[in-house]
């Protein structure tokens, strides 16, 4: 297996299963025009993204990290029309591009764009009472992803989904030893998912035009009310073996 058959299924998937998006592919032409870098997420895990928004019935979205809107825009197409993706972008030029991407799908009027660093923008929307959010997509610099996953913990409420982007990144998130704040972020990330007891997560490795990545994905409940979820992380493996009943009644 090799990239270019990554990539000729995701061909396949978008050619049988994602309708002919003009919109879509407009944004990608003007992202590229603008010198964007290409790192929005692929097609079909844009329509991954919105179908997961759509299960999760969201009507108010939070995205971190906002680039050209590809991501945001597919989110945005799931909402209700009463719905909105609260995007946070650092880089004006992204914003700004952003900004015309939205416009021109017509889609700005459920999208608010916040520009800045989203660690200082995450204050000024919880102060302005404007969550919970329903769906949080933490698709930032990788190595704030802790501070924005506990960010993501005290704008959502029980229920809200969250999703985490590029949590595998060709295995980079194996290596205790790395020195790269992504990936130190990254794994501190899992490590946060794994202890926080409000959390029950998993992560899908995923493979196709945009290499081999993965997707973290997080359910936010009560403190404790994960009883499925209580041998996690550090447990040792005799912990984890489910006993009679699948474990069900264990204590
Ligand atoms: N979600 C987009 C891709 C986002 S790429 C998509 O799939 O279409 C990551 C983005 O995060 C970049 O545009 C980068 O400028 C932005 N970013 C980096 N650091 C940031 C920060 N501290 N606050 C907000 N945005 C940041
Ligand atoms: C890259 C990809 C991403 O999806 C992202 O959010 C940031 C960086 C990359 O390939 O470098
Ligand atoms: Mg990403």
């Amino acid at each position: 297996m090799n990239e270019d058959e990554w990539s000729a299924v995701d061909d396949y998937i978008v050619d049988r299963l994602l309708v002919r998006d003009d919109a879509l592919k407009a944004v990608l032409a003007a992202n590229a025009a603008a010198g964007l870098p290409g790192i929005d997420v692929s097609p079909p895990q844009g329509k991954f993204l919105h179908l997961l928004a759509r299960i999760a019935g969201a009507r108010k979205i939070l995205e971190i990290g906002t680039l050209g809107g590809y991501s945001t825009i597919w989110l945005a197409r799931a909402l209700p029309a009463d719905g909105v993706v609260v995007t946070l972008e650092a880089d004006r030029r992204h914003a700004a591009v952003a900004r015309a991407n939205f416009l021109r799908a017509g889609l700005a009027a459920r999208i608010d764009l916040r520009v800045g660093p989203a660690l200082e923008t995450l204050p000024t929307l919880e102060a302005e009472g404007i969550g919970p959010f329903d769906f949080i997509f933490i698709d930032a610099d990788k190595p704030n992803n802790p501070h924005y996953l506990a960010w993501a913990i005290r704008l959502g409420r029980p229920g809200s989904v969250i999703v985490g982007d590029n949590v595998v990144r060709e295995g980079a998130v194996l290596d205790p030893d790395s020195t790269a704040p992504g990936v130190r972020g990254v794994r501190r990330f899992f490590d946060l998912l794994a202890s926080e007891p409000r959390l029950s997560a998993t992560a899908i490795q995923t493979v196709g035009a945009k290499g081999w990545d993965g997707f973290a994905l997080a359910v936010l409940g009560e403190d404790g009310s994960h009883r499925f979820d209580r041998h996690r992380g550090d447990a040792s493996p005799s912990d984890r073996r489910p006993g009679p009943l699948g474990g069900l009644l264990r204590r």
